[in-house]
């Protein structure tokens, strides 16, 4: 078991490159099982998620050769077992796309109930239902999902919330599917363009993704591709907050700036200064911190991966923030850390009310899930005195080397073994 140790009070300068995006790597990844030939993924970040995703290909019987720090080579021609077992699937929530995938090309698929961040109730009712639409059968026993189905074909599926998942498991079942697939209320997250990208960059026939219509035309066959999964959107939001509670001046590389848009409006309303530019941003603070009101939405509103992060941040602003949480029913378990580091936030049902009282201290705490885990660091960085996060495996699931990247900015951050 590790944790961080933090010493805070340090403001944050420099550079810091921003890894590829787990939420579109975790996709990505099984997705290479749709193809008939070799594929190579680059900008893969190096985060605990991945290297489940990759080591699951592996035990299915899939060849992964890693090329160089974030690029791997994966055959998939060779896979002969169509099953994730309880072990791996149980450790990360995007075990599911693995049903999408398998189903996709061999028309079958058994996995286990995935697990991940604890954040409330996470059905998959919906994944279901667009498996069913395009013609598999499930059942679900013993914590386990069987998929299969003679002959996958083209459907029309209206989802009844708006979910990235059950969206992008759509796609990965369709791609081969025979006729017109046409998923409505679609997600519409930079990870299902990029998701998208990725399949049509293999042959695929994907219209409409970033849109709530997809249009999907079924291929017979998909070939290999060499392609780079997108920067991580929410890493570059976080390294936003962290620069800015510590009131630094950073320039944050390798980030698509239309990606942050939500985030940079709600930034800018605190205080924050950006600059953009092609595929990077300035984040600077050089005067008072000020309230602002938050609520989650699905994309282009603010995302809930990025609520605990500018929760941390508002504390440390002039008045009263208040925020809606709208996708998630627990994802305020940080709270309870943060008042231990001095916060003022209120919860009640999905709103908390954030009292800005300008300063945190340092104290133990613990990571409850990963951006809670995020929110945590912040906290440390901008504390006075000593922070030590414990449970840090929820971070390393998707921030490639933070602490590397926090200490390349001044930060008194170190990773220690209990
Ligand atoms: N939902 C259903 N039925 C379903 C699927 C979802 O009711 O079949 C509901 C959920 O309960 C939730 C809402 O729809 O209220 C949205 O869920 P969604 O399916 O979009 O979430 P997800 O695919 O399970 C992904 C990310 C999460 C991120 C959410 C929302 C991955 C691996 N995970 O989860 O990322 O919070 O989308 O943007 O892509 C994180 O990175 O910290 C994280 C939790």
């Amino acid at each position: 078991m590790d944790k961080f140790i933090i010493k805070g009070g340090r403001r944050l300068t420099g550079e810091v490159t921003i890894s590829g995006a787990k939420n579109a790597a975790v996709a990505i990844l099984p997705a290479v099982i749709l193809s008939d030939e070799p594929c190579v993924i680059e900008n893969v970040p190096n985060i605990s998620d991945v290297n489940i995703c990759l080591r699951i290909l592996t035990e299915m019987g899939a060849e992964v050769t890693k090329l160089d720090a974030n690029i791997y080579r994966i055959d998939p021609t060779k896979i002969d077992k169509y099953c994730v077992p309880y072990e791996t699937a149980r450790k990360m929530r995007a075990s599911y796309y693995f049903l999408g995938a398998l189903l996709g090309k061999f028309g079958k698929a058994r996995v286990s109930m995935p697990g991940g961040c604890p954040l409330g109730d996470r059905p998959i009712d919906q994944h279901l239902k667009a498996f069913s639409s395009l013609g598999a059968e499930y059942t679900l026993s013993q914590g386990m999902i069987d998929l299969h189905s003679e002959k996958l074909r083209g459907s029309q599926i209206f989802f009844d919330v708006v979910t990235v998942g059950a969206t992008m498991n759509a796609m990965l079942a369709a791609v081969k599917a025979e006729g017109l697939t046409v998923i409505e209320n679609a997600a519409k997250e930079p990870h299902i363009v990029d998701l998208a990208n990725f399949l049509n960059s293999m042959g695929a026939n994907i219209m409409g993704a970033g849109t709530d219509v997809i249009k999907i035309r079924g291929v017979e066959r998909l070939r290999g591709t060499t392609y780079a999964v997108i920067p991580d959107q929410i890493e570059a939001g976080t390294f936003m907050a962290a620069i800015a509670a510590t009131k630094g001046d950073v320039l944050i590389k390798n980030v698509i700036p239309k990606h942050l848009e939500s985030i940079t409006k709600k930034m800018e309303k605190i205080g924050v200064n950006i600059e953009q530019f092609d595929d990077s941003i300035r984040v600077w603070v050089d005067g008072p911190l000020v309230k602002a009101n938050i609520k989650t939405a699905p994309h282009p509103g603010f995302p809930t991966d990025m609520q605990s992060q500018i929760a941390t941040l508002l504390t440390l602003a002039k008045g009263t923030s208040i925020i809606t949480e709208n996708i998630w029913d627990q994802r305020f378990g940080y709270v309870d850390e943060l008042r231990r580091m001095g916060a003022d936030i209120t919860v009640n049902g999905k709103v908390a009310l954030v009292e800005g009282t300008g300063k945190l201290m340092g104290a133990p705490v613990k990571a409850c899930d990963l951006r809670a885990g995020a929110a945590l660091i912040i906290a440390g960085l901008a504390a006075s005195g000593v922070t030590e996060i414990e449970d840090i495996f929820h971070i390393e699931r998707g921030y490639d080397c933070m602490e590397g990247k926090l200490r390349a900015l001044g930060a008194d951050i170190e990773k220690v073994s209990i």
